[in-house]
């Protein structure tokens, strides 16, 4: 299907149910967004006040923005090709934060699984979709009282007519190399997607009718990986990436993908967009000289 490109750099999206998607026509009245550090505006910072380190914010932002990472993320330029402000996380209490646009349940080192003791984040997935039902509840019940706070909250429509977004499972691959072989993680992840798939399936039943589902990008690529795994250059990929978690992440890229297109199929009205984050990212990483160059000029 041809497709119009929403950020410069995404050349790869795969779309199940939606038809053409151009800037001009991609737009929800909100955003609830469910994932790890890879779309986490704040949440974990306050959530369990995890301090991020420098640089945290200061170029873009001015000051520390709760993200894991210095400038902005791939969740918050959807927001900007959507003219819709940056999401505030779910958790964050302080301030008065809007939610009319949408909330995010996403927190850095969140898991499909649930959590453990070990855990960075202990709101993991089940957590997430958790929270996003009880807010729901909420902000109906609260709209039902005072027609005021629908300056803040979103509307009821939003509920339906809005995009819910996902990008999580990172941290369960990443996990599971530390104890288990690579065929031990390639077995394992039938699990997480199942896990996966019946808070999707929750999300559902509580009215969310447009996916929007994250592939995960080159776990290998990550330099924390490839010091701890790529010491031995054989196991290193012509990017210098670590093969086995680059393995791993695309099996589990072909498994979700399926399970996009069964979501698609077996849920009445149901949107589902699949993105293929892994293709976007190795180009990145493979061709980062010659995008530079193309974003200075
Ligand atoms: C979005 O816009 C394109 C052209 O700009 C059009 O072909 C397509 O049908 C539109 N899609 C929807 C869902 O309105
Ligand atoms: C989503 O699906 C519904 C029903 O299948 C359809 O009417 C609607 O146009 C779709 N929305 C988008 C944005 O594609
Ligand atoms: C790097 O860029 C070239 C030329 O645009 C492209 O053919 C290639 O697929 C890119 N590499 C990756 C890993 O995406």
């Amino acid at each position: 299907m041809a497709l119009k490109i929403l950020i410069p750099w995404i050349p790869t999206l795969i779309l199940l149910h939606l038809p053409v998607i151009s800037p001009s026509n991609f737009t929800y009245p909100a955003v609830f967004n469910f994932g790890d550090s890879n779309s986490d505006t704040g949440g974990l910072a306050a959530g369990v006040a995890f301090p991020v380190g420098a640089p945290n914010g200061e170029t873009y932002f001015n000051k520390p923005s709760g993200r894991f990472c210095d400038g902005r993320l791939i969740i918050d330029f959807l927001m900007d090709s959507m003219d819709l402000p940056y999401l505030n996380a779910y958790l964050d209490s302080i301030g008065a934060p809007s939610f009319r646009t949408g909330c995010n349940f996403a927190t850095g080192g969140a898991t499909i699984l649930p959590a453990n003791a070990a855990s960075l984040s202990p709101f993991s997935f089940g957590f997430q979709v958790a929270q996003f039902i009880r807010f729901k509840a909420r902000v109906l019940e609260l709209l039902g009282k005072d027609k005021k706070l629908q300056k803040i909250l979103p509307l009821e429509d939003y509920f339906r007519d809005g995009l819910y977004g996902f990008d999580v499972g990172q941290n369960d691959l990443d996990g599971a190399f530390y104890s288990k072989s690579e065929d031990q993680v390639a077995a394992f992840i039938p699990t997480i997607l199942s896990e996966f798939e019946a808070g999707v399936e929750r999300l559902y039943n509580e009215g969310a009718r447009n996916l929007w589902i994250h592939g995960m990008g080159p776990l290998g690529c990550l330099a924390r990986i490839i010091a701890t795994f790529g010491k031995d250059a054989s196991k290193l990929d012509q990017f210098g990436c670590v093969n086995s978690h680059n393995r791993a992440a695309k099996l589990f890229n072909s498994q979700l993908h399926s399970l996009c297109a069964k979501l698609g199929s077996q849920l009445p009205q149901v949107n589902v967009t699949y993105v293929d984050i892994f293709a976007i990212k190795l180009n990145l990483i493979a061709n980062f000289s010659q995008l530079a160059n193309l974003m200075k000029h």
